[in-house]
This record gives C-alpha cells, sequence and structure tokens, in this order.
C-alpha cells in the first residue's frame, strides 16, 4: 500500500456552507489512486462534508481536528471519539502544536486521546515537531524523539499502524518559512528509526510521515520527493481548492 497522504488542515476556518462549495469544486478532480486524501474540519461540518463526498463517489477522507479521551459523559463541549466517528471521520489529528500550546495538551494526555479514538477505529494523524528555540539550540532531533517517546511509542503494535505521523516545526507553521527538504529528510529518517527500533523495521516501513509548515504548491513536490517524506499536512494551503489540489498532484 502506498503511503503518500495529502492532508488539510482547515483549523478553525470555513463555515459549513464555506467548506460544501469547496467540496465542490475540490471534488471535480481526478485524484491518483495512490495518493490518500484527507481533509481536517471543523468538527461542526463533518456530517455534511462527508454525506457530500459519499455522494460524489470519490474517495476523500474527513478528519476531525481534536476529539475527548473519554467515551462520553459530563464534559460539556467536548466530543467523543465514537461522535466523530459516527458523524463520517474516519480520521483524527492529534497533538497539533496549537492545542498544546493554546490547550495545554501534554504527552500523556495525547497518549490518552490517541487510546480512545484508536479504540473507535479512527485513524490517529500525530502531529510532533520543535519550537525555534529548540532548533536553534540544535536540540531538535532529541526534542522531537522525545515527544514521540513520550506518547506513541507506548501504544501496542496493532494500534501503531494506524498512526499517522505529521512533522511540524513550529517555526515553519503559518509563518510562510518552510523546512529545507534536508531538514524534513533529517527527522522523518530519525523518526522511522525510533518506529523501527520499538515495532520493527516492517512497521516503520509501513507507517507514513507527513512534513507540515508552509507547504504550498511552489515546494511540495521538492518536499515529497525526499525518500522519507511521505506528504503533507497543509494548514493555509489547503483553505483554497485549487492549491490544495495542486499540491494532492506534486507526489
Ligand atoms: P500552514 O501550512 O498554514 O503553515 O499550517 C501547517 C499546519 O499547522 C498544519 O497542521
Amino acid at each position: 500500500m502506498s503511503r503518500n497522504i495529502a492532508a488539510g488542515n482547515w483549523k478553525m476556518n470555513k463555515s459549513i456552507q464555506e467548506g460544501v462549495s469547496f467540496m465542490d469544486s475540490f471534488l471535480s478532480n481526478d485524484f491518483p489512486e495512490d495518493v490518500n486524501v484527507i481533509l481536517g474540519v471543523p468538527s461542526v461540518s463533518i456530517f455534511a462534508l462527508s454525506q457530500q463526498i459519499k455522494k460524489s463517489g470519490k474517495s476523500i477522507n474527513i478528519a476531525a481536528q481534536n476529539c475527548h479521551q473519554n467515551t462520553s459523559g459530563a464534559f460539556t463541549g467536548e466530543l467523543s471519539p465514537s461522535m466523530i466517528k459516527g458523524a463520517g471521520a474516519d480520521y483524527v489529528i492529534l497533538g497539533h502544536s496549537e492545542r498544546r500550546a493554546y490547550f495545554g495538551e501534554s504527552d500523556d494526555l495525547i497518549l490518552e486521546k490517541s487510546k480512545a479514538a484508536l479504540a473507535e477505529g479512527l485513524k490517529v494523524i500525530f502531529c510532533c515537531g520543535e519550537p525555534l528555540e529548540v532548533r536553534k539550540e540544535m536540540t531538535h532531533i532529541e526534542y522531537v524523539t522525545n515527544q514521540i517517546n513520550q506518547s506513541i511509542l507506548k501504544l501496542n503494535e496493532s494500534d501503531m499502524q494506524n498512526i499517522i505521523i505529521a512533522y511540524e516545526p513550529i517555526w515553519a507553521i503559518g509563518t510562510g518559512e518552510t523546512a529545507s527538504s534536508q531538514q524534513a529528510q533529517e527527522m522523518h529518517a530519525e523518526i522511522r528509526n525510533v518506529i523501527a527500533t520499538e515495532y520493527g523495521e516492517n512497521i516503520a516501513a509501513k507507517t507514513s510521515i507527513l512534513y507540515g509548515g508552509s507547504v504550498k504548491p511552489a515546494n511540495a513536490k521538492e518536499l515529497f520527493s525526499q525518500p522519507d517524506v511521505d506528504g503533507g499536512l497543509v494548514g493555509g494551503a489547503s483553505l483554497d481548492a485549487g492549491s490544495f489540489a495542486e499540491i494532492v498532484f506534486s507526489f
């Protein structure tokens, strides 16, 4: 199976209506079969957009951008993994740096959320990545491998096969500054090594490792051509149907 994934992350952008009109245009493309296309949309839009995709007969997947670690209960304002799955998402983005920074999500909590999501049959797009200070100190590899060690590396072998890793250096998110393809490749190779050490070469070879941080049509091809860069998690450029389609065609 191909490891290629083009994933969008709309963050807190687009109303349901705006999402539907994006999809009207986006679904007119015939994307290559060996690219798994995923869109992380606001939770209120999951149901409408997944129904729209189903009607089109296209195989595009929807991701939620967060979930709660419990199955139900008195957690005002939260959504359980089963609610997300029931609305039509097959994936959930967890551990995004914005959730770590603005909502205080720790490695432990991200592990708990991952377990809860996997138990409901959702696949997890697990995000990691270092801030600028860490990159300047040249300790980025230890920083990111530690984030992985403290969370998803505690999963069992079968759960690990439903994890997609997104390396998103914080200094490259929404800044227009992209990691060079060498910087991305270096980190992705290290991440794959960590997985191989824990779960063996076979699982490591099957794991998709995405790069995120100012991916756009102009740099996607170069980034995706690196041997350990299996695709992208795209913020800003996924908001435009034409730009995101170009990225999907960049493998
Ligand atoms: P940008 O592509 O806007 O830099 O965002 C990246 C990101 O955070 C995707 O999750």
